[in-house]
């Protein structure tokens, strides 16, 4: 399903044909969204809940950035929709609420059976989770809220530096309000690639291409909130030198 900015990067359900809704079992979303930092609203989470049940298709919400938000709001869960459990689950990661990436370890919540079908993949696709990253785990969920504060206040300061940053050099851009993702448009008259490469060759920057997320990200490149602030403030700083404005 293509994610466009005029449909707030989400999934307009009415354009999929018929046959297609009738064939699919399993339906994927991920809101706050990686790479768009979209969000859902309980509405459009209803709607899904809706389509799924009408279709008898799972649905399945990657909620990865569950706890990284900003400026006060919290993403909502699809289990928050009354009956979602009939049709839903979701996945919850450590991955970025922690700083556990790589450790590949989170939670799986929602509908019995669509649980039980997972278990058995899981069971007989690998041997699950190396026993010390599970303490860790535990570890990590055993912590003060205040530390998962102070880490969703140091991306907040980062995003805060690029959305200013890119401002100040006439993007039209809004700081996201989750995920660890600035979603920015490539100035009029490149391609993703061309300006990626432009970043690459005037600036030594690198990021990745909106098109490498599939052909609905053409337009756009993604910044990644993951270094720290002197960087971004770097970053801001050659695309100044080297003359590199939206328009
Ligand atoms: C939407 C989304 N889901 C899942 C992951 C990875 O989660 P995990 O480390 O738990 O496999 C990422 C990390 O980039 C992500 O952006």
């Amino acid at each position: 399903m293509p994610l466009k900015a005029e449909n707030n990067f989400l999934p307009d359900l009415n354009t999929i044909p018929e046959e297609i809704a009738r064939k699919a079992k399993l339906l994927w979303i991920n809101y706050p969204n990686n790479p768009t930092g979209a969000l859902a609203s309980l509405a459009f989470f209803q709607e899904l809940v809706d389509f799924c049940k009408q279709y008898n298709i799972l649905l399945c919400h990657d909620h990865a950035y569950s706890e990284m938000a900003y400026d006060g709001y919290k993403p909502p869960s699809i289990l928050q929709i009354p009956g979602a459990k009939d049709i839903a689950i979701e996945f919850h990661s450590l991955s970025k609420s922690y700083n556990m990436t790589g450790w590949r370890i989170g939670f799986v919540v929602g509908n019995a059976i669509g649980i039980q079908a997972l278990k058995q993949v899981k069971t007989n696709v690998d041997s699950g989770v190396f026993k010390a990253i599970q303490k860790a785990a535990i570890a990590a969920y055993s912590t003060s809220e205040a530390e998962l504060q102070a880490l969703i206040s140091a991306y907040q300061k980062r995003r805060d530096i690029i959305a200013q940053g890119l401002q100040s050099l006439g993007w039209p851009i809004e700081p996201p309000k989750a995920t660890l993702y600035v979603w920015v448009p490539v100035p009029p008259g490149y391609s993703s690639t061309e300006f990626v490469s432009l970043l690459l060759d005037k600036c030594g920057i690198m990021v990745p291409p909106g098109n490498g997320y599939g052909a609905a990200g053409e337009g756009f490149f993604r910044i990644a909130l993951t270094i720290p602030d002197e960087r971004m403030y770097e970053a801001i700083q050659r695309l100044t030198d080297a003359g590199i404005r939206y328009a």
